[in-house]
């Protein structure tokens, strides 16, 4: 059985005394709470050392949206994958659709940066997912496959029990319009199929491939009730403890 993760990407919103009052009131609601899947917060680089220290000890782990795949050095608004380890981050978010669309990042980048963050001991949470233009062109398998070959390139098989997938149809970001339960399922099957035939039957099977995409308290249940969805990145309804414990309480 795979345990589910449910992630909490809040992109470029909250300064940090709005961190601090989201993370102590997601901590509250969830202290008493038997959880059947883990919870991590992916707050802004700025609120990361903070959120670190509320966070401890507690159920919620921490991430971090985005790094770069060098050590140090001039690179001006980077932030490396030691950065975020000194600041207590466990999980990093790469290849999220809007670097790829906004920040033209191509598939060879979040293939360096995947592989800096395992060998800095960092679990990438590794995005991949096809626009409209694409879904209605009839390509969507096409587009996963060669973000997920692409992606994992020189990834060894140890190393994939570190990495989650997130299956975010782009579509579906921020748009209210969610992929059904049975849409997701496909891709989510098409994904573990993929790590099958590029690893093995068993790193497949552990794999968690998280749905992300408008997940919402009122359709998370049946999202997380498919077979190989695994878990949520959830975007807009993690931006507020009600609707994320919520969303947390349905895994
Ligand atoms: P929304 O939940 O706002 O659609 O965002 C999803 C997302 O991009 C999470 O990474």
């Amino acid at each position: 059985m795979r345990r589910k993760v449910i992630a909490g990407n809040w992109k470029m919103n909250n300064n940090l005394s709005e961190s601090q009052n989201l993370i102590t009131k997601l901590i509250s609601g969830l202290s008493n709470e038997k959880l059947n899947s883990d919870v991590v917060i992916c707050p802004p680089f700025t609120s990361l050392s903070e959120a670190s220290s509320l966070a401890k000890n507690t159920v919620i782990k921490l991430g971090a949206q985005n790094m770069y795949f060098e050590e140090n050095g001039a690179f001006t608004g980077e932030i490396s994958a030691e950065m975020l380890k000194s600041v207590g981050c466990e999980y990093v978010i790469l290849g999220h659709s809007e670097r790829r669309i906004i920040f033209g990042e191509l598939d060879q980048l979040i293939n360096k940066k995947i592989k800096k963050a395992l060998q800095s001991g960092l679990k990438p949470i590794f995005c991949v997912g096809e626009t409209l233009e694409e879904r209605e062109s009839g390509v969507t398998e096409e587009v996963i496959k060669r973000q997920v070959t692409e992606g994992l390139k020189e990834i060894s098989a140890n190393e994939m029990d570190r990495i989650i997938v997130a299956y975010e149809p782009v579509w579906a970001i921020g748009t209210g319009k969610t992929a059904t339960p049975q849409q997701a399922e496909e891709v989510h099957a098409f994904i573990r199929n993929l790590v099958l035939n590029l690893y093995s039957s068993s790193v497949a099977e552990k794999l968690v491939i998280q749905y992300g995409g408008s997940v919402k308290p009122d359709n998370a249940a049946e999202l997380l009730s498919q077979n190989d969805i695994d878990g949520a990145l959830v975007g807009g309804a993690c931006l507020k403890a009600d609707s994320f414990i919520s969303i947390i309480k349905s895994a």
